[in-house]
């Protein structure tokens, strides 16, 4: 089957050029991001481009202004990469780069404010109430009662779920909402939703178009930490085995929330679907992982794109309007 991502990818131009890559950083996902780069850089020669690592951490960011890069490759992950400060710096610097721009990943990395425009756009995402730190615990607790038990807890804008506790009775609420705020001044109270955990990458920025559906098993009780990066502690499926006509919806929704977020060249969006095939959208990742066990590339080779293919068409995108 040729799919009609192979078709896109292959006729994109492809000039050889000066990439100043972005790995490291100062975020919580920094080891991530440094994982990501090396596969990033390896395929960028493959690519035959000219490629400089920059590491904004240790080298800072007067070095991007001095080496004159044609594109910046953002394999970033997390505070300051995702969330559309080196986006604005970039932008300052007249330098093009890959991905969302600043307001789609500010956006992206706000969970309250990602699920107000998906609310506006009818992307459904579960019910959820925010709480900020300096709220009395009574009142905490009587917004998390509105959403009802199980509850998950987690920092309105950290990824890669770090401090997100899934909340079965209200005593726990104190401890997860306390372990939330040492991320982030808010935190979102959200239903929990039972059932299968699938993510869709998106690739484009004026007709953006859904990769297959993947379907993600982890072995521990949610998708945290240690499954999202330790090698054969979660399992990809792809395509989800769930029913068509789900997938076909999963599909849907992500390109929606990708347009609602303003997301420019690629996006993963995260979700659940229920057994009743009602799927609940959780957030966008504007700079999704690029490591050998991430699932944006496992998603993008099931439709026939290469990961070398899957990393030019993400350069490409820094010259997307
Ligand atoms: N409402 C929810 N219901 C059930 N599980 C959830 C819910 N929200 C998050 N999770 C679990 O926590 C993981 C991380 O949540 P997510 O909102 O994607 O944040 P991030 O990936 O930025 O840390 C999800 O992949 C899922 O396993
Ligand atoms: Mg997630």
């Amino acid at each position: 089957m040729i799919s009609k991502h192979v078709l896109v990818v292959s006729s994109l131009t492809h000039r050889k050029m000066k990439v100043a890559l972005l790995m490291g950083g100062s975020s919580s996902e920094r080891e991530i991001s440094l994982m990501s780069g090396a596969e990033v850089e390896a395929a960028l020669r493959r690519l035959g481009h000219d490629v400089i690592t920059v590491d904004p951490a240790v080298d800072g960011v007067a070095v991007l202004a001095q080496s004159r890069p044609d594109a910046a490759f953002l394999a970033l992950h997390g505070q300051y990469g995702e969330d559309g400060c080196i986006q604005g710096t970039l932008e300052m610097l007249g330098i093009p780069y890959t991905g969302s721009r600043v307001l789609a990943s500010a956006v992206a990395m706000d969970k309250t404010v990602s699920k107000v425009l998906f609310g506006a756009a009818e992307v459904s995402t579960p019910p959820s109430v925010t709480v900020d730190r300096s709220a009395a615990p009574e009142l905490s607790l009587a917004r998390a009662q509105s959403i009802g038990f199980p509850c998950v807890v987690k920092p309105s804008s950290q990824g890669s779920t770090v401090g997100i506790t899934i909340v079965k009775e209200s005593a726990a609420l104190a401890d997860a909402l306390e372990l939330a705020f040492r991320s982030d001044p808010d935190a979102l109270i959200e239903k929990y939703i039972a059932g299968t955990e699938v993510t869709v990458g998106v690739l484009g920025t004026r007709d953006p178009r859904a990769l297959p559906t993947l379907e993600i098993v982890p072995t521990n009780e949610f998708y945290d930490w240690d499954s999202k990066y330790t090698p054969g502690k979660s399992e990809h499926v792809v395509p989800a085995r769930i029913p068509e006509t789900a997938r076909a919806e999963c599909e849907r929704l992500a390109v929606k929330a990708h347009v609602a977020l303003k997301c420019r060249g690629y996006s993963r969006v995260d979700m659940i679907v229920e057994p009743s095939g009602q799927v609940w959208v959780l957030e966008v990742n504007t700079l999704p992982g690029l490591t050998k066990v991430s699932l944006l590339p496992d998603a993008a080779r099931a439709e026939g794109i290469s990961f070398d293919q899957l990393i030019q068409t993400i350069l490409n995108s820094a010259f997307d309007e």
